[in-house]
C-alpha cells in the first residue's frame, strides 16, 4: 500500500486553520481518565493515529474508550480486565508505560513492554523507572519478553526528585501519586504547559495536585469522579507548523485559539526574524510574510525555551533566511533526521559542533562521552529549495518536510505519510482549505 503524499507546492497558502486539541495533552488524560470511577467525557480530543492507537489499546484490555462525536472520546475504566499489555500495539506509542498508573491502582501488578514513540534518539526511561521504585513501586525488566513488570504492594509515598526533567515522566509521577498515602512531592519536574493542562483535569475531578516552580506536591484523594466533561488546549505544536507554512510560503494564515503564554517564545522568535505576528480577537493569531527573514540562531530548551518540537519546522524557514543560522537540539539526541532529506531539495545544511564545557549537564539526555553526537547544524540561506522525492522519519520531520514541498514549484513525492498523521489532524483538508495541493496515496 503506498503511504505517501504528493505535493504540488509553490503557492502562498492563505486562510483560517482551526487549530486540533493537543496531541500531547490528548494522550495522557485519555491515560488519566481510566483513574476515575464511572464514565469521563473528553472534548476536542484529535483524531490522529495515536490517539487511534491508544484507544485501541484499552480496549484490549477491556476497557470503554471510543469516540462518540467528531472530536468527544468517552471513557469508562468500570470493566477493565487485563492488565498485561499487547507488546504489538504498546510498542507502538510511548504513552502506553503511562498506563502502568491506572493498571496498578486496579490490579496491583501489571505488565507493560519498552516503549515505543518516535525514534528521536535512545529514549530511555531510567528516570521513570527510578521514580516509581522511590515511591515504593517494585519495577523488573525482563530482557527476554521485552516487558517491565511492575507491584504496587501500599499505597505510593514520599518524593521524588528528577536528576534531570522529564515530560511524560513527569506526567506518569503525578498519575501514581493522585491516590497516595498523605503527601508526595516531585521536585525538579518538566514545565510544559500541556502537564498543567493534565493537572487540570485531574483536579476537575477531584484530584489535590498543585504546582510550585519545577516541584509538585499531591495530597492524595481517595477517588477521582468526573462532574462535568473536560476541553482539553490546543495543540501549540500544530500551530508552530501552520505559522511556519504561512511565512515560507510567502502567505497569510489565521490559527487558534491558543492561549498567548503557549506561544509567547515562538512569536517572539517570528518577531526576531521580520515575520508577521499579529494578535486577533479571543486568542486567535496572524502568521504572514512580510518581507525578507534574518537569520537566528535556536538552542532548544525545556518550556519557556524554545521546543525542540519546533526547531525541525524552524530549520526550513531558516532557509529561506539571509544568513546563517545554527540550531542546537539540547533536548533529544538525533532529532535531525529531517536535514539529509531537505539538503536533497537544495538547502545548504551541515552539521557543526559547537564546545561545550559539561556536556552531560548542558543536554537533556543521558550522554555518554564515548559517543559521537549531532547535536547542531548549520544552515546557509537563503536558498531556493525545489521538488523532490523524500521520505519522513519522524513526526515533527515529517511536518518540515511537508512545509518544504508546498513552499517549493513543482511536485514532490513525501513517503511516510502515515508518520505525520500520528500527530496532525486533518492534515490534507486543512492545507487543501488553505490552497495548497496535497493527496494522499
Ligand atoms: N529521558 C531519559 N530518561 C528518562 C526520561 C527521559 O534519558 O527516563 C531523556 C529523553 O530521552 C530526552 C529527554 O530526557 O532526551 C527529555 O525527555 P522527556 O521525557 O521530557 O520527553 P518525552 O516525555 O519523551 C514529550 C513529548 C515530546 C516532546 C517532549 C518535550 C509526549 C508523548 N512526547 O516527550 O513530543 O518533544 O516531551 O516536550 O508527550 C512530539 O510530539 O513529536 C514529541 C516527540
Amino acid at each position: 500500500m503506498e503511504d505517501a503524499f504528493i505535493i504540488s507546492g509553490g503557492k502562498p497558502l492563505k486562510g483560517e486553520v482551526s487549530l486540533s486539541g493537543a496531541k500531547n495533552v490528548a494522550l495522557k488524560a485519555v491515560v488519566a481518565a481510566l483513574l476515575f470511577e464511572g464514565r469521563v467525557t473528553l472534548k476536542n480530543i484529535p483524531r490522529i493515529r495515536d490517539i487511534f492507537e491508544l484507544l485501541h489499546l484499552i480496549q484490549t484490555l477491556g476497557g470503554k474508550a471510543e469516540f462518540v462525536d467528531s472530536n468527544t472520546v468517552l471513557i469508562d475504566s468500570s470493566d477493565l480486565k487485563g492488565n498485561k499489555l499487547d507488546f504489538l500495539y504498546a510498542s507502538k506509542i510511548r504513552v502506553s508505560f503511562m498506563l502502568f498508573a491506572p493498571l496498578l491502582y486496579r490490579f496491583k501488578k501489571a505488565s507493560i513492554p519498552n516503549p515505543g514513540g518516535c525514534r528521536i534518539g535512545a529514549r530511555p526511561i531510567d528516570r521513570i523507572v527510578k521514580g516509581m521504585e522511590d515511591l515504593g513501586i517494585e519495577v523488573s525488566y525482563n530482557s527476554e519478553t521485552g516487558y517491565y513488570l511492575a507491584r504496587l504492594k501500599n499505597k505510593p509515598a514520599g518524593t521524588y526528585r528528577f536528576e534531570k526533567p522529564s515530560h511524560t515522566g513527569t506526567e506518569l509521577m503525578i498519575l501514581l501519586s493522585v491516590f497516595c498515602k498523605d503527601t508526595i512531592t516531585i521536585n525538579n519536574c518538566a514545565l510544559e504547559p500541556e502537564i498543567d493542562d493534565l493537572i487540570s483535569f485531574l483536579n476537575s475531578g477531584g484530584a489535590d495536585i498543585k504546582r510550585v516552580g519545577m516541584d509538585i506536591v499531591i495530597n492524595g484523594v481517595d477517588k477521582l469522579v468526573q462532574k462535568e466533561p473536560y476541553q482539553i488546549v490546543s495543540d501549540r505544536n500544530e500551530a508552530v507548523t501552520y505559522a511556519v507554512l504561512a511565512i515560507v510560503t510567502k502567505g497569510d494564515i489565521t490559527l487558534g485559539a491558543i492561549p498567548e503564554d503557549y506561544m509567547k517564545t515562538f512569536n517572539d522568535t517570528l518577531i526576531k526574524i521580520g515575520a508577521g505576528v499579529e494578535k486577533r480577537k479571543e486568542n486567535h493569531w496572524r502568521y504572514f510574510y512580510k518581507g525578507a527573514l534574518c537569520a537566528h540562531d535556536i538552542l532548544t530548551d525545556v518550556h519557556p525555551g524554545f521546543m525542540t518540537d519546533w526547531q525541525p519546522n524552524f530549520a526550513v524557514m531558516m532557509t529561506q533566511a539571509e544568513g546563517t543560522s545554527i540550531i542546537h537540539e539540547r533536548v533529544f539526541e538525533n532529532r535531525f533526521s529531517y536535514v539529509e532529506e531537505l539538503v536533497k531539495v537544495g538547502a545548504q545544511i551541515e552539521f557543526t559542533y559547537p564546545e561545550i564545557k559539561s556536556p552531560s549537564s548542558f543536554y537533556m539526555f543521558n550522554w555518554d562521552s564515548e559517543k559521537i553526537y549531532n547535536q547542531a547544524i548549520k544552515i546557509y540561506g537563503p536558498q531556493e529549495l525545489h521538488n523532490g522525492v523524500l521520505t519522513i522519519a519522524d513526526l515533527r520531520a515529517g511536518a518540515t518536510l511537508a512545509i518544504a514541498a508546498l513552499s517549493a514549484h513543482g511536485e514532490s513525492v513525501i513517503n511516510g505519510a502515515s508518520i505525520l498523521e500520528r500527530g496532525y489532524e486533518n492534515f490534507e483538508s486543512k492545507i487543501t482549505n488553505l490552497g495548497g495541493e496535497i493527496k494522499k496515496v
